[in-house]
């Protein structure tokens, strides 16, 4: 009988998730495996247990089409396996008769997928628009996020340079800044800030000038401006920033809050050749029995064992920082 293979999409959802499906799909296929689509990621497993339907219909699925849409069409959640409920999602795992697993997520996920590992072979995939999973150099969704921030941003600099206003463009960017600096760089914008990189509010006034364009990560609040009123969304540094140098920067301060948008649309070509490539070593992998972690390192993808997909967040280093030409805000 042909081996059942789950696949889920667990957290935030980000570009390229479809173009994963699509091609994990395949691959299991074209290895003669049973491919087991899962709503809702994680919580599917929990949802079995009880005997609710979650497998996602794979007869119909139009995979040329599919894989260039944003989101996920299986869907997302941000249930995590904790301990507790390891026991419960076994259960799932039994009454869905599966064999392996490929979970798709961010750092949640991929510990959500570490502990799922105890009891089936399971492939971790990195996906995240933050691009902060330590083990690998490229989080399937990233490089389309930067793209949409560079082309959101340079907008805004038509709008800033005409109307000689400056800009705080606020982006996703929970505790680290690789959004915010990759696109800052690309743009030439005329700084940023960062949640790695230390700032103060004078600081932020000495790059704005008429027409200047700052990134702000939305994760890197300081004392000086306050705390997010909702410590699970973050949202609010740039609203609080503009009131703070409207008051006495003698500028018009204007905000833009990218927030979501970043997450959605099509994936770029990048983000698809790094969904494909993603997709045929998890395939490998849970095919021939083994639980890793999917990577991108130094140009090329490979698996490293299961275990590094605790190994937690990745931050702007000091190395990363010096390299950059924009202005870091706080440097
Ligand atoms: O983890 C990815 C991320 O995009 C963060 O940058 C952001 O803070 C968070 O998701 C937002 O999540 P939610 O959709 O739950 O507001």
């Amino acid at each position: 009988m042909a081996r059942r293979i789950g696949l889920l999409t667990g957290g935030g959802d980000c570009p390229g998730l479809n173009a994963f499906i699509c091609a994990a799909v395949s691959r299991l296929e074209e290895s003669g495996q049973r491919p087991v689509l899962l709503r809702d990621g994680f919580l599917s497993l929990l949802q079995a247990a009880e005997g609710t339907a979650v497998e996602y219909p794979i007869d119909g699925l139009d995979r040329m089409r599919l894989s260039r849409m944003g989101g996920t069409i299986i869907g997302s959640s941000r249930t995590r396996i904790r301990k507790d409920l390891l026991a419960s999602a076994g259960e799932g795992v039994r009454r869905l008769r599966l064999d392996g697993l490929i979970a798709v997520g961010g750092d949640g996920s991929l510990k959500s997928a570490h502990r799922l590992a105890e009891l089936l072979p399971v492939a971790a995939v990195p996906k995240t628009i933050d691009n902060d999973v330590r083990a690998t150099e490229f989080s399937l969704g990233f490089q389309t996020a930067v793209q949409t921030t560079v082309d959101a941003v340079e907008r805004i600099q038509d709008t800033a340079a005409s109307h000689g206003s400056s800009f705080l463009v606020e982006v996703m960017g929970r505790r680290s800044g690789f959004l915010a600096a990759a696109a800052a760089e690309a743009c030439a914008v005329s700084g940023v800030i960062v949640p790695e990189q230390p700032w103060t509010v004078s600081a932020l006034r000495d790059v704005l000038r008429p027409g200047a364009v700052v990134l702000v990560s939305e994760g890197a609040w300081q004392d000086e401006v306050g705390e997010p009123t909702d410590e699970q969304h973050l949202s609010g540094i740039t609203e609080r920033l503009v009131r703070i140098l409207s008051k006495d920067s003698g500028l018009t301060v204007r905000g833009t809050v990218l927030g979501h948008t970043l997450r959605g649309g099509p994936p770029c070509a990048a983000d698809r050749l790094l969904a494909a490539s993603f997709a045929r070593h998890a395939v490998e992998a849970v095919s021939t029995g083994t639980s890793v972690l999917v990577v991108r390192r130094t140009g090329r993808t490979s698996v490293v064992g299961i275990e590094h997909a605790t190994d937690g967040r990745r931050f702007l280093d000091e190395r990363d920082l010096a390299e950059l030409n924009v202005a870091v805000v706080g440097r």
